[in-house]
């Protein structure tokens, strides 16, 4: 009987997971189809009734859903410009308390590889191995990327990842406009301060986001496209994400395209510089 309740309850699980939910908001269950009780006021005895009430304090979590969306964009946009280097950026995005995706996130997923390097890959958000190990890039998509960089000679070292989302969204879900602008200023400065030669836009959201392009990720791959990364005007590259590419693995010859364009820049980049 045991193991049956067992296996059922691991069947139930996965048949969450499978649904994208696989993560727990609250600390214990609650089962909002229960019928409630009937409310009935209670009738506070005097001393209590006159004892001063004390202010609902929101529990951490909910102090994101307290400030309206264009103040969060104004303090992103105010605090992004105050960080004079990437550790300042990164402290400050561990306090900010604007975006509520940070509430259901493990931790703020900032950066892997060396500043200063030469290219930056944006991708879109973290996920759920992201999360766990405070890296982008980690998972299987991640391992793909690996992969792809180093048929062109590159390792993590020679390059600086980041998303334009830091904190996971639950279950994966596709950031909405709201988070994804309140997350705008953080990503833009970011890259102002690792200040690369080349940028790659791994994916729709990025590229669309990063380049201000309506078209879809199909047009946009493989084009080059001028940002303006503080000061100088460097070149972007748009180019297809990981995870589709393991989901259409016939497309990796697209992507394979790309990389050698980015291959091809690097050296034209050097052959400038030297
Ligand atoms: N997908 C992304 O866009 N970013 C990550 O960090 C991982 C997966």
């Amino acid at each position: 009987m045991a193991d049956e309740r067992r296996e059922a309850l691991s069947a139930l699980i996965e048949w969450y997971v499978e649904a994208g939910i696989d993560l727990a908001i609250d600390e214990s269950p609650q089962d909002r189809f229960a019928p409630q009780p009937p409310v009935i006021a209670p009738v506070p005895p005097k001393a209590a009734a006159e004892a001063p009430r004390r202010p609902a304090v929101p529990a951490t979590p909910l102090r994101a859903l307290a400030m309206a969306p264009e103040e969060a964009v104004g303090a992103a946009r105010h605090e992004a410009a105050s960080a004079q280097t990437l550790d300042e950026l990164k402290a400050l995005m561990e306090r900010f308390d604007g975006c509520s995706l940070k509430a259901t996130a493990n931790r703020l997923v900032f950066a892997d590889g060396r500043p200063g390097s030469r290219v930056m890959l944006v991708g879109e958000a973290p996920g759920a191995e992201e999360d766990r190990e405070g890296l982008p890039f980690v998972g299987r998509s991640g391992k793909l990327l690996d992969r792809m960089l180093a048929a062109i000679g590159l390792g993590r070292d020679d390059v600086y990842i980041a998303n334009i989302i830091p904190w996971r969204p639950p279950g994966n879900r596709t950031p909405t406009p709201q988070e994804s602008a309140i997350c705008l200023p953080f990503i833009t400065r970011q890259i102002a301060l690792a200040n690369p030669d080349i940028l790659v836009c791994l994916g729709g959201p990025a590229a669309q986001t990063l380049l201000q392009q309506r078209e879809g990720i199909l047009k946009l791959r493989g084009q080059w496209f001028d940002y303006a990364c503080g000061e100088r005007v460097i070149r972007a590259l748009a180019t297809l994400h990981p995870a589709y590419l393991l989901r259409q693995p016939q497309q990796k010859r697209l992507a394979w395209r790309d990389l050698l364009a980015l291959k091809t820049a690097l050296g034209a980049v050097e052959d400038v510089a030297g």
